[in-house]
């Protein structure tokens, strides 16, 4: 397919499906040739943005490190996919500001949905106080006002909210 560069900008509480949604879209897009990178902010808090932790200084580093490599690649014509937690409005909108082809999709899901889930384990660490500032529980985080997209994990099907970016993005220009 035809393709523009673009941000995609996955934000959301742990748990409520960022990741998941990313690589479902990933295969999607791969399969339909296009030029892609994903960042996914626990693999890149390994590497680019490694020993950072999660105050909202070190929050706000990562973040806008992230941003930093999404408009190297954005801007020659690469679809770049990052999954991060992202709590701080402010700094989501800094990034998209610098971008401009930016796509916020809000992965949305109770809290308490992730927490039940709670997949990695993490939840139960925050509740019992053993890991600090954890997102939901003892750390803020900042809904979008305005995204472009909004996917309810806990109502929707996996496939419906790759269909709805999909979408948006054929929609905006993007896909074509
Ligand atoms: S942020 O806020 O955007 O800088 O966070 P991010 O880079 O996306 O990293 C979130 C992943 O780190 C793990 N983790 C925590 N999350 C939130 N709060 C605290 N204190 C924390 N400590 C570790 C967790 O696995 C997050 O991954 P996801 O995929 O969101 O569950
Ligand atoms: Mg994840």
């Amino acid at each position: 397919m035809n393709h523009r560069g673009v941000t995609i900008w996955f934000t959301g509480l742990s748990g409520a499906g960022k990741t998941t949604i990313t690589q479902a879209l990933e295969k999607k897009l791969r399969a339909a040739d296009v030029k892609l990178e994903v960042l996914d902010g626990d693999i890149v808090r390994t590497n680019l943005t490694k020993g950072l932790g999660f105050s909202k200084e070190d929050r706000d580093e990562n973040i806008r490190r992230i941003g930093f490599v999404s408009h190297l690649l954005t801007r020659n014509g690469v679809i770049v996919l990052v999954s991060a937690i992202s709590p701080y409005r402010a700094i989501r909108e800094e990034v998209r500001q610098r971008i401009g082809d930016f796509v916020e999709v809000f992965v949305n899901a109770p809290l308490a949905v992730c927490e039940e889930r709670d997949v990695k384990g993490l939840y139960k660490r925050a509740r019992s106080g053993e890991i600090k500032q954890f997102t939901g529980i003892s750390d803020p985080y900042e809904p979008p006002t305005k995204p472009e997209i909004e996917c309810r994990t806990d109502l929707e099907e996996l496939s419906e909210s790759v269909d709805k970016v999909w979408n948006k993005l054929v929609e905006m220009g993007y896909l074509q």
